[in-house]
């Protein structure tokens, strides 16, 4: 972070914000509280707001549990007395309802100036899509033990969440199975992050070719197979 920090700023550029996406796309990573610790600290160091989109905070599928940037923050009590917007939304998570367009960002610690801005914006703005909210407010508050829907959303939630680990689960042990791959397990979103060691043969090949090694592989790839792959980023949805 030091070093991207400094090369912006190198670059003239005026930094304000550091944004990162937990549980992530596509590192299919979750933070520890301590990278939260870190990430906050640096923040507060570097007089950065930070812009946390935790979309993917009920998509976790190993041991460390999701914990948002707010609550580390509030935790740290003045050493993390930053400006956070958190980022939610429908489109992810076990609700998937991308096509609803629905979501919320949440303003913490917000300089009072800017969020009447904000405010100011959103009231010229029309109102969201009636569907959209509706869904938010599921999301936000699911139903409750002795509600009617309660058994069954938490049986298809559990569905849904056991069928994303299974396939998570397949293509890690695909990708582990694999020469000159290696893949972490996924933490956590609905990525896996392989990192692909190229044979020395391949970089000959696409220096031939006058290209880097990443785009051949991807084009080749491609080609034999139909998959499509993203150049310079081999990042493999698992939906
Ligand atoms: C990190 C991240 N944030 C947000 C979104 C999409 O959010 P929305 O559909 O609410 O715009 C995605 C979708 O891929 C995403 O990966």
């Amino acid at each position: 972070l030091a070093r991207a920090l400094d090369e912006a700023k190198n670059k003239g550029t005026d930094v304000r914000a550091l944004c990162i996406i937990n549980p992530g796309n596509p590192t299919g990573n979750c933070f520890s509280k301590e990278t939260l610790q870190q990430i906050i600290s640096f923040c507060k160091k570097n007089h950065l707001i930070l812009l946390s989109d935790e979309v993917y905070q009920t998509n976790i599928y190993g041991d460390r549990p999701f914990i948002s940037a707010r609550k580390v923050a509030i935790e740290m009590e003045g050493e993390g007395d930053i400006e956070i917007v958190s980022f939610h939304s429908i489109s992810k998570g076990l609700i998937g309802e991308c096509g609803h367009r629905g979501g919320y960002y949440e303003c913490h610690n917000m300089d009072s100036f800017v969020l009447d801005q904000l405010y100011k914006q959103s009231s010229i703005c029309l109102c969201a899509n009636i569907p959209g909210q509706v869904m938010v407010g599921l999301m936000c508050d699911p139903p409750r033990i002795g509600e009617a829907s309660y058994e069954r959303h938490q049986k298809e939630t559990a569905e849904i969440w056991a069928s994303l680990k299974r396939r998570a689960d397949k293509m890690q042990m695909a990708f582990a199975g694999m020469i000159d791959v290696t893949c972490n397990a996924a933490a956590g979103a609905m990525y896996l992050f392989p990192r692909i060691r190229f044979p020395p043969k391949l970089l000959t090949h696409a220096r031939f070719l006058s290209k880097e090694a990443d785009e051949v592989y991807a084009m080749d790839l491609l080609n034999a197979t139909g998959i499509v792959n993203l150049i310079n980023q081999i990042d493999i949805d698992i939906l």
